[in-house]
């Protein structure tokens, strides 16, 4: 069985925290690894807008070596035009690994259950655990290096039933962090999420937490961060979901209430003047574009992990 990472909890604590310290030694040393020299081939496909995540992995691929398959999944229509698992078999017979970013969670499950090569999921509508391997490390970049990550206190703001929260709250417990997600009553996680980043927690020192105050949220907070209110498949809601988010708003009053030194994260793209203010995102504690350059590190550890560990047996957590 092959490894994939679909999920933040896909790799154990000791995994995730090898996967962060060779993102910070990649960080210092682009060319350092090159597991797809040849070139061999990774494809990353789309089915969703994005800027970030196409750059980061075209060019970490690159970086290690290898040659990156970028595919539109507009023209692949994958499940339309041909079945997830018929593109997959294609695929994997030409490509080292294969890098989706597609809407339901069951679509990536379905190419991981068949794939003979790792799947790694570029955001799905449940998840998007790669932008967290980045935010860890850009916690771990600011705040003391990836052994300072447990005990830490992560608070997120505004939507908690989307993907940034999902993988906050997995990511977050396996980091072994205190994760606080203030949400409204209206956009509350799944409980089976908060249920799962709960038990992760308990093994790794961490803890989670649902609160709806927004001040009780931040209070103390080494990092807090925030999302879009409106996520890709919610636009048509979204006058109604600005009115319920409008008091998790990230404002320097908010951020006040947080650690002196408290680190602003947000995933981009981001709206100034809703989710978060132009003083916050633009001002002295946000670490905003850190966090996007460390997309490219995180994902190459991932990668050159992943290639290596591939036939490793997966954990039971
Ligand atoms: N943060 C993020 O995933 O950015 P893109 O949507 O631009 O890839």
């Amino acid at each position: 069985m092959v490894r994939h990472f679909l999920k933040d909890d896909d790799i154990t604590p000791a995994e995730q925290r090898a996967i962060l310290e060779l993102t910070a030694q990649l960080r210092n040393r682009r060319y350092l690894e090159q597991p797809l020299l040849g070139p061999k081939a990774v494809a990353f496909i789309t089915d969703k807008p994005t800027l970030r995540t196409q750059a980061s992995f075209a060019i970490g691929i690159a970086e290690l070596g290898g040659f990156p398959l970028m595919v539109d999944g507009n023209l692949a229509q994958i499940g339309v035009r041909e079945s997830v698992a018929d593109t997959t078999r294609v695929l994997d017979r030409m490509v080292s690994a294969i890098v989706w970013r597609t809407f339901a969670d069951e679509r990536i499950e379905e190419m991981a259950a068949v794939s003979k090569v790792p799947v790694i999921n570029a955001l799905t509508d449940g998840y998007h655990p790669c932008q967290i391997l980045a935010d860890l490390a850009t916690i771990a970049q600011h705040l003391g290096g990836v052994r300072a990550l447990p005990g830490k206190v992560l608070t997120y703001l505004g939507d908690g039933a989307n993907n940034m929260a999902n993988s906050y709250l997995l990511g977050g417990a396996t980091a072994g962090m205190h994760v606080q997600i203030a949400c409204p009553a209206e956009y509350e996680p799944d409980p089976a999420i908060v249920a799962r980043a709960a038990d992760i927690a308990a093994t790794t020192g961490g803890s989670v937490a649902v609160l709806h105050d927004p001040r009780q949220g931040v209070a103390g907070a080494d990092v807090v961060a925030t999302d879009t209110w409106v996520s890709m498949g919610t636009e048509a809601e979204a006058a109604e979901r600005k009115a319920i988010l409008a008091p998790y708003q990230l404002n320097s009053e908010l951020l006040a209430g947080a650690r002196q030194d408290a680190l602003v994260l947000h995933c981009l793209p981001a709206y100034r003047g809703s989710e978060i203010t132009a003083a916050v995102i633009d001002g002295p504690q946000s670490v905003v574009f850190d966090e996007a350059e460390n997309r490219l590190h995180a994902q190459k550890a991932l990668m050159v992990w992943l290639l290596a560990n591939q036939n490793t047996a997966v954990p039971t957590l």
